[in-house]
């Protein structure tokens, strides 16, 4: 930013072009000029008079002073960098007649007719913007001579604080577009409502959804549920890779030992098993439970299978997925629902599998749900969303 003279000049839409003024308004803005002051004035043939005095000796100063206080005029102050040549520059030439042939895009070529109904003024020097501006806006107090000081300190007030945490979260969780994650971030702890989860479908065959939370948060106990109501179809990655074990294949082996120890097994075996489970879905609904566990397999799976449409998340304290485990593993036959295991999953959860969910969140993808009531009061939240 370093270089950028920010300044502050007076434009007039003058009665001529007052009809016209959002067109004019329009064409200011997209210019990137902030509008600082606006107020529409008719002015007195004196006041008209005032404003001109440096042409009092001119020929056409009669002409005018009585057009300038023929009818309602918009006085504005605008300000970017270099607001006065890029102002000036904006308008062209003075006689609209010249202008039309110089540059037919200028405003004064588009918008005036001669010499003195030109549609706009602009000041031509910083000491006449200060002196117009104070005639329109007596009380304007301009806040060009902004120091670096006072940006250190207002920076540091506001926003330096949300950015430095954000930036820190992101460097934590190496998203795969660190751009839009941090944008998100950005707004969402700053409170600006993020859009609602899409509920667009993602394909007009399947509408996919993830369904993530710490083990024995109830994933699959609610999309038991979803399925019963919804006719939805349920792919647990956790399912398809005990299956895989017990048909004995030569991964099998591998992910065994990966699930005992809590692991998370490669994205490109389950991503490929959930994939062929997908393929001859017809059902309205398909519900991937425990996946993606890790931020690599979000983005090979919205690259190379499928977009979705939002995350169901279960939050759930460990103490009480900690109980509802032992106790699965009562019945459950489950390699790794013993404490050792369930231990080293809390841990995976938390480093790994937590920054999707965070990732999702900044993206205004999830829907977290207290998963601590009873499967009844769960479901009826559950419901709700679909
Ligand atoms: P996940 O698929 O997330 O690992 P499950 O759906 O298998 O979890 O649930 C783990 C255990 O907790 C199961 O025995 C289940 O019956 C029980 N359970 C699930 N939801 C609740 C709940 N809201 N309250 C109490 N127990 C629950
Ligand atoms: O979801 P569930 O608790 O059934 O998962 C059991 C285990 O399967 C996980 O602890 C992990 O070892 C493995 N898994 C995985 N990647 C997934 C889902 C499950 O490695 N996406
Ligand atoms: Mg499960």
């Amino acid at each position: 930013m370093v270089g950028l003279q920010i300044e502050s000049t007076l434009a007039l839409i003058k009665p001529d072009a007052y009809p016209k003024q959002e067109a004019i308004l329009s064409v200011i803005k997209t210019h990137g000029f902030v509008i600082a002051e606006r107020a529409t004035q008719t002015l007195t043939k004196q006041r008209a008079a005032e404003f001109y005095l440096e042409h009092k000796d001119r020929p056409f100063y009669d002409e005018l002073t009585t057009f300038m206080s023929s009818g309602p005029l918009l006085a504005l102050v605008l300000r970017k960098d270099a607001a006065i040549p890029a102002w000036r520059a904006l308008m062209g030439p003075t006689d609209s007649a010249k202008a039309r042939v110089a540059e037919p895009d200028s405003l004064r070529a588009r918008f005036g007719t001669d010499g003195s109904r030109n549609a706009t003024h602009g000041s031509d020097s910083p000491q006449s913007a200060a002196k117009e501006i104070a005639f329109f806006f007596p009380e304007y107090s301009s806040p060009d001579q902004y120091k670096a000081a006072d940006a250190k300190e207002y920076l540091t007030k506001t926003v330096c604080p949300l950015i430095t945490k954000a930036l820190t979260e992101m460097c934590r969780l190496n998203p795969p577009n660190p751009v839009e994650w941090l944008g998100h971030s950005l707004l969402r702890d700053a409170g600006v409502q993020l859009a609602a989860p899409k509920s667009v479908p993602a394909s007009p065959a399947h509408r996919i959804f993830f369904v993530l939370g710490g083990p024995g948060s109830g994933k699959g106990t609610q999309c038991a549920k979803l399925v019963e109501k919804y006719g939805f179809v349920h792919f647990s990655a956790g399912d398809l890779l005990r299956a895989e074990v017990k048909s004995g294949s030569e991964q099998g082996v591998m992910i065994d030992d990966m699930i005992k120890e809590g692991k998370i097994v490669p994205g490109e075996i389950t991503i490929a098993l959930l994939k062929s489970a997908i393929e001859g879905t017809t059902a309205p609904g398909v519900l991937i439970d425990g996946f993606p566990r890790k931020l690599d397999q979000a983005g090979a799976f919205e690259k190379d299978v499928s977009d979705f449409e939002f995350v169901l998340f279960f939050d759930c304290p460990e103490e009480e997925m900690e109980r509802r485990l032992l106790e699965r593993g009562k019945t459950s036959g489950r390699t790794d629902d013993n404490i050792a295991s369930i231990k080293k999953r809390f841990r995976t959860f938390v480093e790994t599998s937590m920054p999707v969910i965070q990732y999702y969140e900044a993206k205004g993808k999830v829907h977290r749900i207290d998963a601590t009531q009873s499967i009844e009061t769960v479901t009826d939240k559950v419901i709700g969303l679909f």
